[in-house]
């Protein structure tokens, strides 16, 4: 079966696929009102979220099927020890299709090895979120018509942040997008995500710099729950600040996303400008996460094409949120294009 752990499980034919189908949904919401009527999504959110989670069991009620899970793992058997391969052994009993969101790297990778019903990961640490990319790209397909020849501006903790490598990883592949990053040196993105741009980008140390290249301005938070020096975050946590002034920087056709929450790197005086898309975004999350149940479930029967081809290997993966450190998984490597032996699970170089 199909699992959507990370943006490079979908082909770019697909992704456009599942834009269409969420078009389509928005359009003709009655036809879907029965799609998924008699299936289960079971959400498991071992890390807090509200529109995620919400925006999955919204999505699953509108296509009339049911929502069961948990949104504090300290109310399942996580606490008694249980490991995700166990968990979700029990939970494909039943459910039909799952939304796993983990605080280890690659938690979902491991679900979907056990796994007899599709997993979707709804976020793993700092590693990928491939919902929130779709819903993204479809906010940008709404917004703006088209992807190719985008120039799209990163700013904030491109470190840690999820939603910002797998946007990476998905708007890489249409043509002529480039990538502007702007961010404190301690919030770089990582050497794997940048391998993926090759020169397809641009780094900007103030915002006021960025603003006249991008077409689309994707903010972030900085991620303080993946800091282990709190007065690092407290330091980093407000390097960038988009307000009214930078905005009047921007071409009158740029959007700005966020995936959300927003602590202080947008001020609220930009929400009436009509570029900022942010809670549009927010909407267009629930209709592609539609989209994404509805294929998945009819993909049910298609073997998941491997972007990835990995071996077992002795080499252990030192990046201590990764979930081959905390659970007892086959250790399993891939070389990437420059040759460079990756941890199958979180994508660290295992160098
Ligand atoms: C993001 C996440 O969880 O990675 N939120 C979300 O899913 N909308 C971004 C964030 O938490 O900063």
């Amino acid at each position: 079966m199909r699992h959507l752990l990370d943006p490079t499980d979908l082909s770019t034919a697909e992704i456009d696929a599942i834009i269409e189908r969420a078009l389509d949904i928005i359009a003709h919401k009655e036809k879907y009102a029965d799609a998924c009527r008699g299936k289960k999504l079971a959400t498991l959110f071992y890390e807090p979220s509200t529109r995620t989670r919400l925006s999955f069991t919204a999505a699953m009620m509108e296509l009339g099927g049911n929502v069961l899970g948990f949104s504090d793992a300290r109310s399942s058997s996580v606490s008694k020890g249980e490991t995700v391969a166990d968990t979700i052994r029990v939970v494909s009993a039943f459910a039909d299709i799952v939304a796993m969101r983990h605080y280890k790297e690659g938690a979902p990778r491991v679900a979907s090895e056990y796994s007899r019903i599709p997993i979707i990961n709804a976020g793993d640490g700092g590693h990928s979120h491939p919902t929130q990319t779709m819903t993204d790209l479809l906010t940008i397909r709404r917004e703006l018509g088209h992807f190719d020849h985008l120039t799209v501006g990163l700013c904030g903790d491109l470190k840690y942040g999820r939603t910002v490598h797998s946007l990476i990883k998905a708007m890489r592949r249409y043509e002529g997008v480039q990538f502007v990053l702007i961010s404190p040196k301690e919030l770089r993105l990582p050497d794997y995500m940048k391998n993926e741009l090759g020169d397809n980008y641009r780094e900007c140390s103030t915002l006021e710099e960025a603003m006249p290249l991008v077409d689309v301005l994707y903010m972030t938070r900085v991620q303080q729950e993946r800091f282990a020096d709190k007065a690092e975050y407290e330091r980093l946590k407000d390097s960038f600040i988009l307000d009214t002034e930078k905005m009047a920087l921007g071409k009158p056709s740029m959007i700005v996303l966020h995936p959300l929450p927003r602590v202080n790197e947008i001020t609220v005086e930009v929400d009436k400008d009509p570029r900022a898309a942010y809670f549009r975004q927010v909407e267009n999350g629930k209709y592609v996460r539609m989209a994404l149940i509805y294929t998945l479930l009819q993909w049910k029967e298609q073997a998941q094409p491997s972007a990835l081809t990995p071996t077992a290997t002795d080499c252990p993966c030192h990046n201590d949120r990764c979930i081959s450190t905390t659970e007892p998984v086959e250790k399993k490597a891939y070389r990437d294009a420059d040759g460079v032996l990756r941890c199958f699970y979180c994508d660290h170089s295992l160098g």
